[in-house]
């Protein structure tokens, strides 16, 4: 396993290695990513095989930008409106492909979609220009962890698996991307993230929230037991009991972690991922205590996924 910094030397030697059909991690502004050519069905099986990932599972197709969509999926007006207003960033949306789409039936699980952004990242930015394909991408964590912010997570959850991760520093967004469902007339968040439901309303109408597990999962990153630290959560919390992490927003008495000490809830997803790792730690806790976070804006996404890991594995 190497570790390489993402300067132009270590993003083109990342680029040969994705065109040789390897897999290489990489950094965008929501988490990092264990990126491989998408149209290639062998570099995309390794993807599924490293992270223990079920094939049922699909995965997110990263380009540079909207220009590549032609190729990929079915036209949609409310395409453009969304690109231009919020791509580059953290923002999936899942469309039909079309036929002669080249990217390989296994990265969204022979479904007939495909869910596609363009990260708003220097590194990952680079690193598509370089390889010049579209790669399929799912948060570099095994399957059902929390997702890594930083190099040094990815290298703790799968070093032993993996012999490329490009070091970009950490995630400044901190939370995986919204997706959005647009194969039907009323769009869909699949999976609430830093970009809500308003913002997208007030760009193309009528936007329902699907953010409830249900036994017909279209995106599952919906699964009860997706993002799960080893410990177990306890939400709300006004305190910590027997030994446990207490996990704050704004301050407060007893803290182990401030998630934002101004009470920031962008910093607050920022630092979510990294204060789970650093508190998932069984020689120190017994459990994570996590106070009231706000149940508004960006705090959904924060609340959707804190929710998650407190339903464990
Ligand atoms: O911010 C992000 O989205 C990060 C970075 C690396 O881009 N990626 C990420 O990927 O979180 P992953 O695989 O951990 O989550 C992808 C989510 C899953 O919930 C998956 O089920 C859903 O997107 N998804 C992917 N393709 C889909 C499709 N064709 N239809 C519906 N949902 C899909
Ligand atoms: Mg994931």
């Amino acid at each position: 396993m190497t570790i390489r910094l993402a300067d132009d030397a270590g993003i083109a030697a990342a680029a040969d290695h994705l065109r040789g059909g390897e897999v290489v991690a990489f950094p965008t502004e929501t988490v990092y990513g264990l990126g491989a050519d998408a149209t290639d069905d062998d570099a995309v099986s390794k993807v599924f095989a490293i992270k223990g990932r079920p094939a049922l599972n699909p995965l997110i197709v990263h380009v540079a930008g909207p220009d590549w969509l032609e190729q990929l999926v079915e036209p949609d007006s409310r395409v453009d409106i969304l690109t231009d207003a919020f791509w580059p960033g953290p923002l999936t949306l899942v469309l039909p492909r079309l036929p002669g789409c080249p990217v390989s039936k296994s990265v969204s699980a022979n479904l007939g979609t495909i869910a596609v952004r363009q990260p708003d990242h220097t590194v990952a930015t680079a690193l598509l220009a370089a390889v010049n394909r579209p790669l399929a991408a799912p948060s570099a964590n095994p399957s059902g962890h929390v997702s890594p912010t930083t190099a040094q997570h990815v290298e703790a959850d799968l070093g032993d698996a993996l012999d490329f991760i490009l070091d970009g520093g950490p995630c400044r967004s901190g939370l995986e991307s919204t997706v959005l469902d647009l194969t039907t007339d009323t769009a869909r968040i699949l999976r609430p993230g830093v970009i809500g439901s308003d913002e997208l309303a007030a760009m193309i109408g009528d936007v329902e929230n699907q953010t409830v597990s249900t036994g017909l999962v279209k995106a599952p990153g919906q699964l009860a037991k997706h993002y799960a630290p080893n410990l177990p959560v306890r939400l709300n919390a006004d305190t910590a009991v027997k030994g446990e992490a207490f996990i704050v927003l704004g301050g407060g008495p007893n803290a182990d972690f401030d998630l934002s000490p101004s009470g920031d809830l962008a910093e607050a997803a920022a630092t979510l991922f990294a204060a789970l790792r650093k508190m998932d730690d069984p020689s120190r806790f017994s459990g994570l205590a996590i106070a009231p976070i706000p149940d508004q804006g960006i705090g959904l996404a924060i609340n959707d996924r804190l929710r998650r890991a407190a339903r464990g594995r």
